[in-house]
């Protein structure tokens, strides 16, 4: 008999509802954008307000064109942009500032300080770097610059949440006992978790002086969190993954060493290493992978690169050089090769695996020959080069080459830039059936706990490739081209201080 499952996709630049069947087809699906607040160079903002009313018209949108009704879900699973942090009063509804977004680097100068006292220590508790990237930074931004907010949060009145937090909080009533939960994906990118307790961690909290009173708990990412309210009343909510973590779990990476990358707003390579976690010397993440039920964790090694998709959207919105974002494509075919332009898009200075904060965007290499067909090609290679960076680490860290590479996320539509990531990465990319496998992984962590499906082994069932692309370049023009880029990269790092 056919099920339905429903997933909230809350993502960096639109919010989308998918539904799924139990065979992991996809019934329906509605996608809408937000605005992105950029009130100073460096600051990047979300009104939390409009995430939470578009998530709303999603739903209804997705809903109206499946044929479906909303009693006909099984349960419903929320998967996110993470590291986002929006600190709300509990009794308003009302947010005390906009999201401050991942991206957002305006806390650089608060991370630096409490990288050179406690950097180690918070590596080992953490698995991750002391960075602007993750959520404690930001919340004491918060409580240190808006009036009124420290006392309302040590009162308990002002919550903290990532996303996952905010959309499970308002969908479950709101104001009216709304639960404030979230789980080990999202909590492991907040630097406040323990990642071998799962708890939330007293010397991370006084480091970082963020009170208790205000986090949530935290659950496993596959269990029933409580009932809609309102919109689809009643219907449970069953599973809450931070969206790469869910892609990785969408592909079925289930097995130690099964790795994916998701080409999104940025670009994510997440490796399952097991139950047992790596702690990365080379600029990698340790994260949680996922935590289902009373399940043993599992953990991944994370290589994150922070503008992906974001550049394409900013040739087109700041440069005005394409209309929509699959033109970028139309372009880069125009002609054969970069012309010795590379682009270093270090908007946020660099991620994986430098953590250069110093770094800007660079383009290197023009000459009067150049025009925007170089640009638009350098633009998408850059995320192939990205990857590479990543992949040369991972490999040295897990001791494993990857054979292939699994992939998914919005730029996968994109043929000539998977072409190109399988040249310079010299192996086969493969793109599954269902590339929407963030909104999947969501979808599959809460039908797994209202048995839809009874395991994990009868989820690998529902992936199968849809194309693999393989390498046709030339050893010595690869060479070639990844020096190159190298040589970008150290152009790009040490433009501020
Ligand atoms: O860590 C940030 C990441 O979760 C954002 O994902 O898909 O919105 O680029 P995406």
């Amino acid at each position: 008999m056919k099920k339905y499952i429903g997933a909230i996709d809350q993502g960096t630049t639109s919010s989308r509802f998918i539904i799924f069947d139990n065979e992991a087809n996809i019934i329906a699906k509605d996608q809408l954008e937000h605005e992105q607040i950029y009130p100073k160079s460096g600051w990047v903002e979300h009104d939390p307000i409009e995430i939470w009313e578009k998530t709303q018209k999603v739903i209804i949108g997705g809903i109206s064109k499946s044929g479906i009704f909303p009693n006909d879900l099984e349960t419903v699973g929320i998967t996110n942009q993470r590291e986002t942090t929006i600190v709300w009063n509990r009794h308003t509804g009302k947010p005390y500032y906009n999201a401050i977004v991942w991206q957002d680097v305006r806390t650089k100068d608060i991370c630096k300080k409490i990288e050179e006292k406690y950097g180690e220590l918070i590596n080992k508790k953490t698995g991750l770097k002391v960075n602007t990237y993750f959520s404690a930074s930001k919340i004491k931004w918060i409580l240190d610059n808006i009036k009124g907010v420290r006392e309302d949060a040590e009162k308990g009145d002002a919550i903290f949440g990532t996303i996952d937090t905010w959309i499970l909080w308002n969908l479950t009533g709101g104001v009216r006992n709304g639960k404030h939960i979230t789980e080990p994906t999202n909590a492991s990118r907040t630097l406040l978790m323990n990642i071998d307790t799962l708890e939330w961690d007293e010397e991370l909290l006084k480091i970082f002086d963020i009170p208790q009173a205000m986090l949530p708990e935290i659950k496993s990412s596959s269990e029933v969190y409580g009932k809609c309210k309102g919109i689809l009343e009643n219907i449970s909510i069953g599973g809450i993954l931070g969206d790469q973590q869910s892609a990785l779990f969408g592909q079925t990476c289930f097995e130690k060493g099964d790795a994916k990358n998701t080409y999104g707003t940025g670009c994510f390579l997440l490796t399952n290493t097991g139950e047992n976690k790596i702690l990365s010397g080379n600029g990698l993440l340790t994260t949680v992978a996922y935590k289902i039920g009373d399940n043993k964790v599992h953990y991944a090694l994370e290589g994150s690169i922070a503008i992906a998709g974001a550049l394409v959207q900013w040739l087109r919105d700041n440069l005005g050089i394409i209309e929509n974002s699959s033109q970028i494509e139309e372009l880069a075919e125009k002609v054969e090769d970069n012309s010795g332009v590379f682009f270093v898009p270090a908007f946020s200075g660099l991620f994986a695996p430098y953590w250069e904060d110093t770094a800007r965007g660079t383009i290197v290499g023009m000459t009067r020959y150049t025009n925007k067909n170089h640009i638009a090609r350098a633009a998408l290679e850059s995320t192939a080069f990205q990857t590479r960076d990543v992949i040369e680490v991972m490999e040295k860290e897990t001791g494993v080459k990857i054979k292939e590479l699994k992939v998914d996320g919005g730029m996968v539509v994109n043929n000539l830039l998977m072409q190109f990531q399988s040249d310079i990465l010299n192996v086969p990319v493969i793109k599954p059936r269902v590339t929407e496998t963030t909104a999947l992984g969501a979808a599959y962590a809460a039908g797994l706990a209202v048995n839809v499906w009874s395991s994990t082994d009868e989820l690998k069932k529902h992936w199968s490739i849809d194309k693999k692309f393989k390498s046709k370049m030339k050893e010595a023009k690869r060479k070639d081209l990844y020096k190159n880029w190298k040589k970008a990269i150290d152009k790009s790092i040490g433009w501020i201080d």
